[in-house]
C-alpha cells in the first residue's frame, strides 16, 4: 500500500452526474442504482463546462466521492 494517498483526477464533460457514495456501483465513480437499501444516496454534480474533478481515494472527504 502506498504511503501517501492522493486524489484521482477525472475529466468530465459538461452535464449532470450522480456520483456513487455507497461503493456498490458497477460503474465506478458513477451511480448505477445499487445503493438501494443502503440508506445512502448518490451525490449530484452539475458541471457547466468540461472540468477536471478530483475524486477522493481515501474515503475521508466530507464531500465523498469528491475530494475536498
Ligand atoms: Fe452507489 Fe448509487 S450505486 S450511490
Amino acid at each position: 500500500m502506498p504511503d501517501r494517498v492522493t486524489p484521482t483526477a477525472v475529466v468530465l464533460h459538461q452535464g449532470r452526474y450522480q456520483l456513487c457514495r455507497c461503493g456498490r456501483s458497477s460503474r465506478g465513480w458513477f451511480c448505477d442504482g445499487s445503493h438501494l437499501g443502503t440508506g445512502l444516496l448518490p451525490r449530484d454534480l452539475v458541471l457547466t463546462k468540461e472540468s477536471t474533478v478530483a475524486m477522493c481515494t481515501c474515503r475521508r472527504s466530507h464531500r465523498f466521492p469528491l475530494c475536498y
